[in-house]
C-alpha cells in the first residue's frame, strides 16, 4: 500500500498559466523521492499542492487511503520546508523549534523532550540559547530542520532547503537528510533542481518539465535508460551529448552518419532502426565513453576528431569541451560535446584530438518527440 498517492494531480493558475500536468505517482512508507527539474517546471507548485497550501485544479492526493482535498494544512500530517526557510529573528532556536508546538497546545513537558531529542539529532544542542543572527547559514538551515522533524509528521516536504549553501556546506547536509531519513523512517519528497543533489539522496529520482513528469526511475536507471532526450541530457554533469544526425546506407549496411564521424550499426539496432532508414534521429553518447579507456578498448569504436574548447580539471577526473575543428572545415551546427578521458594530463585548449566513441554504449532518440528508441 503506497503511503503517499498523487492522481492525476494538476494546476492552472488564474491567468492559464498550467504549472502541474496530470502528475500521477505512488510514494511508499518510508520512500524518499527527489522531483528534479529545472526553474519553473512546478516543483514548488507540487508541494504546495500536497501541503494544501494550494489548491489543486484537478486530482487526488491519498495519505494512507485518506483523501487529504480540501483539508487544510494543519489537517494533513506533514511538514513543508521551504527554499527561504524563516526562523521568526526575535526567538531563540529553541522557542523557534518549540513555535508550532505550543500553537498546537502540546503539554510543556513534551515540547523539551522534543526539542532536546531533534536538537541532538542534528548536533545542534549547544546552539538552542541562541537567536538566527547570530548563526551561520548551515546552522540557521539546520535549526530550521529541527523544527520541521521535531512535528513527526508522517510525510516531509522540502522545497529546495540547501540552495542558499555553500557547496561545502551543502554536501554535509545531504548527508546528514540522508541520515535523519534512514533514522526517522518518514515518506519524503524533496525537490530540487540540482540533478546531483537528486541523484545522490533520492531512492527514486523524478523528472519533471513543464509540469509533466518526464521519467520516474532509480538513479541507476534514469542514468544508464533515459526515457527521452530531455532526460538523457539534464541528468549528468555534464548530461548525454546528442548529435543530431541520420540513418543513412553506407558500404556495409546502414549507419548513423553525422558530420564528425559515421558508426556502422550493428545488427540489432539496424533492425530497431529500420522505420528511420533515411531519416534524421538523435544519437546520445554519455562524455565518459568518448575518449576514456573503454572506449579505446570497444572494438568497432568510431573516432571523432575535434577541437578541444576548454578542459575542465577537477583534480581525480577531468572533462573536456569540444567543436568540430576549424581546419577540418566542418559546420559547428550540432557538433559541440563533452568528454570524459581517464586521462587529461596534456590536454589543452586549442588541440586538435582523434576521440574513440563507445558508440555500443549508445542512446537513439527520435528527433521529433524526444522519445527513446529502445
Ligand atoms: N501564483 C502563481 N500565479 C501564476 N503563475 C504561477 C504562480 N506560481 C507559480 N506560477 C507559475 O507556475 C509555474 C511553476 O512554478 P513553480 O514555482 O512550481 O516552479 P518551480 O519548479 O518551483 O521553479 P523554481 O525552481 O524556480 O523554484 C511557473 O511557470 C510559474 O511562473
Ligand atoms: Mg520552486
Amino acid at each position: 500500500m503506497p503511503r503517499l498517492r498523487l492522481e492525476g494531480l494538476s494546476k492552472v493558475y488564474p491567468g492559464g498559466v498550467k504549472a502541474l500536468d496530470a502528475f500521477t505517482l505512488d510514494i511508499a512508507e518510508r520512500e524518499f523521492i527527489a522531483v528534479v527539474g529545472p526553474s519553473g517546471c512546478g516543483k514548488s507548485t507540487l508541494l504546495r499542492l500536497i501541503a494544501g497550501l494550494d489548491e489543486e485544479s484537478g486530482g487526488k492526493i491519498l495519505l494512507d487511503d485518506r483523501e487529504l482535498n480540501g483539508l487544510p494544512p494543519r489537517d494533513r500530517d506533514m511538514a513543508i520546508m521551504f527554499q527561504n526557510y524563516a526562523l521568526f529573528p526575535h526567538l531563540t532556536v529553541a522557542e523557534n523549534m518549540a513555535f508550532g508546538l505550543k500553537l498546537r497546545k502540546t503539554p510543556r513537558a513534551e515540547i523539551v523532550a522534543r526539542v532536546s531529542e531533534s536538537a541532538r539529532m542534528l548536533g545542534i544542542e549547544d546552539l538552542l540559547g541562541r537567536y538566527p543572527s547570530e548563526m551561520s547559514g548551515g546552522q540557521r538551515q539546520r535549526a530550521a530542520l529541527g523544527r520541521a522533524i521535531l512535528r513527526r509528521p508522517k510525510v516531509f516536504l522540502f522545497d529546495e532547503p540547501l540552495s542558499n549553501l555553500d557547496a561545502k556546506m551543502r554536501a554535509q547536509m545531504r548527508v546528514e537528510i540522508a541520515r535523519l531519513h534512514q533514522t526517522l523512517t518518514s515518506t519524503m519528497l524533496f525537490v530540487t533542481h540540482d540533478q546531483v543533489e537528486a541523484m545522490t539522496m533520492g531512492d527514486r529520482v523524478v523528472v519533471l518539465r513543464d509540469g509533466v513528469i518526464q521519467q520516474a526511475a532509480d538513479p541507476e536507471t534514469l542514468y544508464r535508460d533515459p526515457a527521452n532526450a530531455f532526460v538523457a541530457s539534464f541528468i549528468g554533469s555534464p548530461g548525454m551529448n546528442l548529435f543530431p544526425g541520420r540513418i543513412a546506407d553506407v558500404t556495409g549496411g546502414a549507419a548513423f552518419v553525422h558530420p564528425l564521424f559515421t558508426w556502422r550499426l550493428p545488427e540489432e539496432w539496424r533492425r530497431k532502426l529500420a522505420a528511420y532508414s533515411g531519416k534524421s534521429i538523435l544519437f546520445g553518447v554519455r562524455p565518459e565513453d568518448i575518449g576514456s579507456a573503454a572506449a579505446r578498448r570497444a572494438v568497432d569504436a568510431p573516432a571523432i576528431k575535434a577541437e578541444i574548447g576548454v578542459v575542465e580539471r577537477l583534480g581525480g577526473q577531468s572533462c573536456l569541451y569540444l567543436q568540430a575543428s576549424v581546419e577540418s572545415g566542418r559546420s559547428a551546427d550540432g557538433s559541440a560535446f563533452a568528454s570524459r578521458p581517464d586521462d587529461a594530463q596534456g590536454c589543452h585548449a586549442g588541440q586538435v584530438v582523434e576521440l574513440p566513441v563507445f558508440a555500443a554504449n549508445g542512446k537513439f532518440f527520435d528527433p521529433a518527440t524526444g522519445a527513446a528508441i529502445r
